[in-house]
């Protein structure tokens, strides 16, 4: 049963643009913002970097999402084959769909090691669920949280997950399985239902916690710290984080929104969704950083600890604040909650090329594709353990001191999203069909002139540099 080329019959579709919305905006908005922007930002020195960031969004992100959309929508097909189907109609060489290729390798390497940083999420909710509840039953709902536990011990507890391998196991487990039974029920039951639910409820939680935070935490310092710039602090590499951390935070380069562009109807205007999904993601990230280091800030924490900043630091945080447990619980939910509508969006593009172009059925396509990326993620699991030590990379100087968890983050940050995102602009600017672009786009007259300089220009060279300092850090003597 493999769909016809173009495939537009068999293509399930959305069932209005708000579900579109949602479940766009829920694979954007995830550990990425929630986790990795507030690290990053607090590592790299804040508002310099943050101004750096927002250029990227709007110059590059914003129209790379248009771009990627449209080749869905037109190609009406999985990442490969719609490349290939708007190849095809430009009458240029059908190899570009190399390119979705790359994409949907990529969404199948993040989600491996996403689905680990995900268990670890589910790991705090646990811990702050049970002291809440604990909390509750004995009369005291509101006091801190882990009341009791010293400072150090609550810091210990990350690396003590990270040496209990059959609980970052069981908690891998249950995320990719809920993921799976998601992409499972389909398009329709599955992937909108999801993003119906859990969107507005992240957003809800996202606006509590920060009107807490806004109260009992240092909100003064904290925007001061994210938006009063110190261009002193913009370095090169820096600028390459910035520009790596939109794309992967845009979902861009991973097959997830061209997929979900092929589930798009013809009547959608395509471009102010491209707006709106660049506007709630970068919104989320500042203001997932404005929940964050009030918070950091009110009880004196190291607002550039890391990757641990999260998962080691807020819990100390909590443990003095009002209704710390609570607010830790609810905290951990909404990591939750992103977490999952952006790894449905992951699992949603390689399942989709095997409906396509194997032609499984969903169930087999998405079993398939889940069990290979949890083997993966067990990979990357073992590499914060025992499998600390290898270095599968180790001859190449940027990842000479990766794990194994590190360099499938890594290579897909560094090196296959930008390739993909470069890709993409050369091909959508340069190679397709300029009518069908600006049919697909919607776009008229300045505005479509606009857009196109950024996709023919700004946004390959902008990736490019990337790439190339990225990939050799050593041009930058550094
Ligand atoms: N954008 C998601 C996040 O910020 C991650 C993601 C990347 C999702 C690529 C889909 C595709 O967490």
């Amino acid at each position: 049963m493999v769909a016809a080329a173009g495939g537009a019959a068999s293509q399930p579709g959305w069932s209005s643009r708000t579900a579109f919305v949602l479940a766009a905006v829920g694979a954007a908005v995830g550990l990425g913002n929630v986790w990795r922007f507030p690290t990053l930002a607090g590592e790299n020195g804040g508002g310099a970097f943050v101004l750096f960031y927002i250029g990227c969004v709007v110059l590059i992100g914003l129209p790379l999402i248009l771009s990627e959309i449209l080749i869905g929508r037109a190609g009406r097909s999985d990442a490969v084959d719609s490349v290939r189907n708007v190849a095809r109609e430009s009458g240029v060489s059908e190899k570009w769909a190399i390119f979705g290729v790359f994409e949907v390798v990529a969404a199948f390497m993040i989600l491996g090691f996403y689905s680990v940083v995900a268990g670890w999420v589910l790991y705090y909710a646990g811990v702050f669920g049970a002291d809440f509840f604990g909390a509750l039953f004995s009369g005291a709902p509101f006091a801190g949280a882990l009341i009791g536990e010293a400072p150090e011990a609550i810091q210990g507890r990350m690396g003590d997950l990270f040496g209990n391998i059959p609980l970052l196991i069981a908690m891998h487990t249950v995320f990719m399985g809920i993921t799976f039974w998601v992409i499972a029920r389909g398009v329709h039951d599955g992937i909108e239902k999801a993003a119906l639910y859990l969107m507005p409820a992240f957003f809800v939680l996202l606006l509590v916690i920060t009107i807490y935070g806004a109260f009992v935490g240092e909100f003064s310092q904290a925007v001061a710290f994210l938006f009063t710039p110190d261009f002193s602090k913009l370095t090169a590499p820096v600028m390459n984080t910035a520009l790596g951390q939109a794309l992967f935070s845009m979902s861009l380069g991973s097959a997830a929104l061209m997929t979900y562009g092929a589930y798009v109807s013809k009547e959608t205007r395509l471009a102010p969704t491209a707006g709106m999904i660049a506007l709630a993601d970068t919104g989320v990230a500042i203001i997932a950083g404005l929940m964050i280091f009030p918070i950091v800030f009110a009880v004196g924490l190291d607002p550039a600890a890391g990757p641990t900043l999260v998962f080691q630091s807020l819990p100390v945080a909590f443990q003095q604040m009002p209704a710390g447990s609570l607010v830790g619980l609810l905290f951990f939910i909404l990591i939750f909650f992103a977490a999952l509508t952006s790894s449905i969006s992951l699992l949603e593009g390689p399942t989709s090329w095997g409906i396509n172009a194997r032609g499984w059925s969903r169930l087999k396509s998405a079993t398939v594709f889940s069990i290979g990326t949890y083997l993966l993620g067990i990979i990357c699991l073992l590499s914060l353990n025992v499998w600390g030590d290898v270095r599968l990379l180790g001859f190449w100087s940027i990842f000479a001191e990766s794990n194994i968890f590190d360099v499938v983050d890594g290579f897909t940050g560094k090196v296959l999203l930008p390739v993909s995102a470069l890709l993409t602009a050369i091909f959508v600017g340069w190679r397709a069909d300029k009518k069908l672009v600006e049919n697909e786009t919607g776009l008229e007259g300045g505005m479509f002139a606009l857009w196109r300089f950024l996709v023919c220009w700004l946004a390959p060279v902008g990736v490019a540099l990337i790439l190339v300092f990225g990939l050799f850090p050593g041009l930058l003597g550094g």
